[in-house]
């Protein structure tokens, strides 16, 4: 019988206790470790679990034996933790986005290439089959000639209920863009390929030089496609939405509600179009292809190569907003 893949989790807040259960239902992991810098958190956790519970995880790392650590901490701590963890030897589970800047995740990407180690970042619309309808609806050819994409992002209220934490409201880290852009930057990234530069005007509160962008205003240009149009509005009395629309010569093709698939031919008002594949939870999905990974196995993650490439273009996106000017996308 082959033992469980032995799993350390550094991070238990949002993110860190929704992947958590699907670490702990795969009967192939053992969550044997968790770390918060929050005590009574890291106890709290680690009882059910029979884990062993640390503030500090360099210690962990030291004290115990882990084949695969998921880093689920606010972005400005994923550089320094990932590098401990790459030099421990052990697989990595990165939360998005990589780093708090390129040179960061370029440095973290080196790393884990160096140290032969397993790394995937935790992007949960990677291989969702909504994603792949829309991706295969985008180029199968029946839209004809792409003009133009739009990428709407509209969020009632900033930081989200389910999401509230001192980091998320705050320029250094938080902000709609860095949190929620990954997701979609890797969905057009690798449906209509890579970002040649990037313009935008963000908005911000007058009266608060610490806090995020409450909205944004951007042009994506592909080195080869359609320019993508970003609206980003958060406190506004809408629904949340977050949606894609690819217009073509012929016909129109979207995502709605993150990952539900639309499309249109000609004038006709856009439809829901039937997922093709059974819908797997994304924890469920990115758990067993680390497990087949882990032990050698095939398995679709998304590296820490995509991991950068999304970094360069919000790295991008953050300069414009400072320069006002188009900036340029380091290319991968
Ligand atoms: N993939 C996704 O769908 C998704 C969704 C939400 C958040 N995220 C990402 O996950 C990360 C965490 O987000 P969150 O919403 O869970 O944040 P959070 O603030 O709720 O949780 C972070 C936890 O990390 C702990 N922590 C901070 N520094 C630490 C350290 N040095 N050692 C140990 N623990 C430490 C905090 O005490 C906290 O409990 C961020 O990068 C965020 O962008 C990803």
């Amino acid at each position: 019988m082959t033992s469980p893949v032995r799993v350390g989790v550094i991070g238990l807040g949002a993110i860190g206790q929704s992947l958590l259960k699907a670490f702990t239902a795969e009967p192939e992991v053992q969550v044997t470790a968790v770390c918060d810098v929050d005590a009574s958190l890291a106890e709290r956790t680690a009882r059910p679990l029979a884990a062993s519970a640390w503030t500090d995880y360099r210690r962990m790392l030291d004290a115990v034996d882990l084949d695969l650590v998921y880093v689920a901490v606010p972005p400005r701590h994923h550089h320094a933790i990932a590098l401990d963890v790459i030099t421990a030897g052990k697989h990595i589970l990165c939360e998005k986005p990589l780093a708090l800047t390129l040179a960061e995740a370029q440095d973290m990407q080196r790393a884990a290439q160096a140290a032969g180690v397993v790394h995937a970042l935790n992007l949960p619309l990677h291989a969702d089959p909504g994603i792949e309808t829309f991706r295969r609806l985008v180029g199968d050819g029946s839209l004809g000639v792409l003009r133009r994409a739009e990428l709407t992002l509209v969020f009632p209220q900033w930081p989200r209920g389910w999401q509230q934490n001192p980091w998320i409201g705050g320029r250094e880290q938080g902000g709609p863009i860095r949190e929620v852009g990954p997701h979609l930057l890797h969905v057009i990234l690798t449906t209509l390929g890579p970002v040649k530069r990037v313009w935008t005007h963000a908005e911000y509160p007058v009266d608060d030089l610490a806090a995020c962008e409450i909205a944004a205003l951007g042009t994506l240009e592909l080195v080869d496609g359609p320019l993508i149009v970003v609206s980003c509005l958060t406190n506004v009395p809408r629904p949340e939405q977050v949606s894609l629309t690819v217009y073509g010569s012929r016909g129109t093709a979207g995502l709605v509600n993150w990952a539900s698939p639309v499309a249109a031919s000609g004038q006709a008002p856009l439809e829901g179009v039937p997922v093709e594949g059974a819908r797997v939870p994304s924890g469920a999905r990115l758990v067993r292809a680390l497990v087949s990974r882990v032990r050698g196995g095939p398995g679709d993650l998304v590296d820490f190569t995509m991991g950068v490439r999304i970094q360069a273009v919000l790295d991008a996106w953050e300069r414009s907003s400072s320069t006002g000017t188009w900036v340029d996308v380091a290319q991968a």
